[in-house]
């Protein structure tokens, strides 16, 4: 075993890293312009019915639209050099009524059911609409359920299952590392080192909460 050493309070932010999915939101405001922005935050919370949450910060303009209009869509960004740069763009703290989309170069493609628009070069979108949010510390919680969702059409299996390959997801490891990123694509089938009740439960439960 690999001797432990204790990190302090300092450092356990950047010790987590990285956070959870790296995904571009998109909002509108109250005269229907577009606002897009940079999370590395998302995180799937709730299986049935599927909802997502991210967290940001009281004042950012994705938490204004949202509070006054409940929608927002999230665009699932890939591994690819030139659309993680466009991350880093949209990223930037413009001022609100300004077009990240056209500053990054990226592609505005109508939702299917709410008013912000997806993003053409991420593969992977989810519309939603705002359950909860929650603000504590200087942050706040956004949760959403998801009401329409859309990929890649040579990005899905016909089983719903998708392919790494084709929509190469993406972290992002944190201000602490700058404007790095992680693949998080490779996968790997691991054998089950245990052969109690407990392994029959386990996949029991799985293959139930199974859809078709
Ligand atoms: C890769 C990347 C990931 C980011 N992740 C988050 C995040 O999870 N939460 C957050 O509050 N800000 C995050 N930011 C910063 C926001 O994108 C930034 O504050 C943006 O200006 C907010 O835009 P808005 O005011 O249009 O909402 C991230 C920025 C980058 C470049």
């Amino acid at each position: 075993m690999t001797d432990k050493i204790d990190v302090p309070a300092k450092h356990w932010d950047r010790l987590f890293a990285p956070s959870s999915c790296l995904a571009m939101i998109t909002t509108v405001d109250g005269g229907g312009v577009v606002n897009a922005a940079s999370y590395g935050t998302c995180v799937r919370v709730a299986h049935e019915p599927v909802h997502v949450a991210f967290t940001t910060s009281p004042g950012k303009d994705t938490y204004n639209n949202i509070l006054l209009n409940g929608e927002f869509v999230i665009n699932l960004a890939p591994f690819d050099p030139l659309v993680l740069g466009q991350v880093r763009v949209v990223g930037l703290p413009f001022a609100p009524g300004v077009d990240e989309l056209a500053k990054a170069g990226l592609t505005a493609l109508a939702a299917r059911v709410l008013r912000p628009p997806r993003i053409a070069e991420c593969p992977r979108h989810f519309e939603c609409r705002v359950v909860w949010t929650r603000e504590w510390i200087d942050r706040v919680m956004i949760v959403g359920e998801v009401v329409a969702a859309s990929v890649d059409a040579d990005a899905i299996h016909p089983d719903g299952t998708v392919i790494w390959e084709k929509v190469r997801p993406a972290h992002y490891c944190g201000a602490p590392y700058n404007n790095q990123f992680v693949a998080a694509f490779q996968t790997f089938s691991a054998d089950m080192p245990y052969d109690g009740p407990e392994v029959q439960k386990f996949e029991d439960d799985r293959i139930a909460m199974l859809k078709e």
